[in-house]
């Protein structure tokens, strides 16, 4: 489509079922909101919609783990998602939540338009049934192999190792996620949307059509799927979590969530429009509107095979123009993972690096896993925070503010006659919003990102060419040209800057004084304007728009990662020691006992002196648990006291016992206490 009327930009609903990290923001949420942004100042009418993906079995499995009901989960996550989204600046119209109204009633709408015209198979076959659980096992419910690579821990609708999306009945040896069993089967009806009568049509639309912008990746996953053959999908599930079937028989059953979740995009834009008092059709139903949808790789079958095929199912909706889904970022070397905390955590990190939100953007946009999985390190981006933005987008803009406060008291000189390299130099920033436009709607963002740098570099060149510090003195006409066009440099970097960095490009903007001009806010302005700001100007003073990260900070991190690591390890249990006779054991004498007394031994670090009674006396012991407990947390603990060890002096008080404890997995120690708390003082524990 060449010249769109309009853009509807999606990004990834993500699953409600924890925090969001860098992962998610380097492959969906930064490319999608450049693009946005970008449009947007390209004057286009834009419409970017997202929100929290709250059905699905990860929810309900969370929920299970925590002991908290599946709406306790969501509604956790989702405030805390949706903050973490704005803090670094994704600029969303809107971003809705699936268990809203609104969704519950466009799903159900959707479901029934294709039910009325017979889009569905109706069928009655045998599931995967957890006997025990008492429930089907669809979707993260199951593992098994996956029939299509082999790997042994596929999910019931889809391999994370290959990204094949199947039927929970096509894995080899099944297995229950929720209690270990192997399933049984059980005869149950659901509703399948033959996928296999889109597939002509698919190839079609996606392998010609598209094969000249689509990206590779999505093209190829595509191509392996249909020359698979596609199959029937089952759009029902038999959970009790998520929108219930709206049909006669549907009755106990709800949506999948992948036939749910893609609609959300929709309702979103329902709810943006409902709030806006816009209309929300042109956004999905005119032919001049162009939809994209953001999205890892991951996501790509639902993006480019089943949506679609609902989309065409129903008949009243466009269908995307791209889904330039990105591959996957790692962290340190290893796999992000959520249940193995291997990520760095949105919400930690602007806790951490407060008001460096776009450094993050930065460094995640310069290593996007655009063409192939990358790698986050701290040590990169420490690197590219100083020896890139500090050193040469930071660097250039400070000195042009310095010099120009320095010189002209922040007045914007009038410029004399222009050299060729002034006016060479000018024609070089005129091109720059067309280099960085073709990388932008090609959807390669790091090449765009290292664009705008270049327009940097060239800033910096031009001052370290020109010295317009050697030549104050001697030629003071000749340093108001060259400051003039060192301004007109700056500005054009607050402008472009503004889909990557918009933190950035708005101090700069204020730095440079904006709100007093007109006519440069616009992409195209940086091309059509060789003045972006006149002389007479006035700007303001130099403020630092990126500060040197250190080492120690650096280090902290990874001290943070080294210590996940640690307790991920898998414990492995030390050897028996040599056999005992019972007579042997029956020497112990071990006791529970309660402590009554606790306090810090002076000058130590791990010993607290307890008093302790067992029943038969009340005694002091000295124990070394003084870095997992304080003193007056344990008072009143039931422990287990080896009572008949001879005493001993340690630190000069003398330990008349010793009371058993355990390590955890964090490194901290845990009492070997009774489970009733009813048992006595004293009673022995053999
Ligand atoms: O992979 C995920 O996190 C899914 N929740 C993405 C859903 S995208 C859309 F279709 F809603
Ligand atoms: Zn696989």
């Amino acid at each position: 489509m060449q010249h769109p009327k309009r853009f509807t930009i999606t990004a990834a609903l993500p699953y409600t079922n924890g925090p969001v990290h860098i992962g998610h923001l380097a492959g969906v949420y930064i490319p999608a909101d450049i693009y946005a942004r970008y449009q947007r100042l390209n004057e286009k009418d834009v419409l970017f919609v997202c929100g929290s993906d709250e059905h699905g079995v990860p929810i309900t499995i969370k929920a299970k783990k925590e002991g908290i009901s599946p709406q306790e989960v969501v509604d956790k996550y989702h405030d805390l998602i949706k903050t973490s989204f704005n803090k670094f600046g994704i600029s969303f119209d809107n971003y809705s939540r699936t268990s809203a109204p609104i969704h519950h009633q466009t799903a159900s709408d959707f479901f029934i338009q294709l039910y009325n015209n017979n889009k569905f198979e109706e069928e009655t076959t045998q599931q995967l049934y957890d006997a025990e659980a008492n429930q089907f096992l669809a979707d993260r419910f199951v593992v098994g192999t996956c029939p299509k690579c082999g790997f042994e821990e596929s999910y019931g609708d889809q391999c994370e190792n290959c990204g094949t999306s199947h039927n929970a009945t096509d894995l080899i040896n099944p297995k229950s996620a929720i209690t270990g069993n192997t399933p049984t089967l059980k005869e149950t009806k659901h509703w399948y949307l033959p996928l296999n009568e889109y597939e002509a049509w698919l190839k079609e639309w996606i392998l010609k059509e598209h094969k000249n912008d689509w990206k590779s990746n999505v093209l190829g996953q595509v191509k392996s799927w249909t020359d698979d053959g596609l199959k029937p999908r089952a759009v029902t599930r038999d959970l009790d979590w998520g929108i219930p079937v709206p049909v006669t028989g549907g009755e106990g059953k709800v949506l999948y969530v992948w036939f749910d979740a893609p609609i959300g995009y929709i309702s979103s834009t329902k709810e943006w429009a409902k709030n806006n008092n816009q209309a929300w059709e042109p956004y999905w139903k005119d032919e001049n509107t162009k939809m994209l949808h953001f999205i890892g790789k991951d996501n790509i079958v639902f993006h480019c095979i089943i949506f679609p095929s609902m989309l065409k199912a129903h008949g009243d909706y466009i269908l995307p123009e791209n889904v330039p889904a990105n591959e996957f970022l790692n962290l340190e070397g290893n796999k992000i993972s959520t249940s193995k905390n291997w990520a760095v955590w949105l919400h930690e990190y602007l806790d951490e690096f407060p008001e460096k939100q776009d450094v993050l953007r930065y460094v995640l946009t310069a290593n996007a896993p655009e063409t192939k999985d990358n790698d986050f390190t701290w040590k990169d981006f420490q690197a590219r925070n100083n020896n890139e933005l500090v050193a040469i987008f930071g660097n250039f803009i400070n000195r042009v503010v310095v010099l120009t406060n320095k010189y002209y008291q922040g007045i914007v000189p009038a410029p004399n006659d222009f050299t060729v390299v002034d006016d060479t130099t000018l024609d070089q920033l005129q091109k720059y919003p067309d280099i960085i436009a073709r990388s932008i709607e090609k959807y390669r963002f790091r090449e765009a990102l290292s664009e705008l740098m270049n327009l940097a570099r060239l800033g910096n060149k031009y001052l370290a060419d020109e010295e317009p510090w050697k030549q104050i003195k001697t030629n003071p006409d000749r340093v108001q040209t060259i400051m003039f066009v060192a301004i007109q440099i700056a500005s054009a970097l607050a402008v472009l800057c503004e889909p990557f960095l918009p933190f950035t490009s708005n101090k700069l903007k204020s730095i440079l004084n904006f709100s007093n001009l007109t006519n440069q806010n616009s992409w195209q302005s940086v091309s059509t304007e060789r003045v972006l700001i006149p002389d007479h100007h006035q700007i303001g003073k130099a403020e630092l728009l990126f500060a040197k990260i250190d080492d120690a900070e650096i280090q902290k991190q990874l001290n943070k990662l080294e210590a996940t690591k640690e307790s991920n390890k898998e414990f492995i249990p030390e050897p028996i020691k040599d056999t005992i006779t019972f007579e042997d054991f029956t020497k112990l004498d071990i006791r529970i006992g309660t402590v009554l007394e606790a306090e810090k031994i002076p000058k130590t670090k791990k010993l607290l002196k307890l008093k302790v009674d067992v029943g038969t006396d009340t005694r002091t012991i000295v124990s070394g648990i003084a870095e997992s407990f304080k003193p007056e947390d344990i008072v009143g603990q039931k422990v287990s006291v080896l009572v008949n060890l001879a005493p001993r002096k340690l630190r000069g008080v003398e330990s008349q016992g010793m009371i058993l404890m355990t390590d955890t997995p964090d490194g901290k120690l845990a009492f070997i206490e009774p489970d009733n708390d009813s048992v006595s003082n004293g009673e022995s524990v053999s």
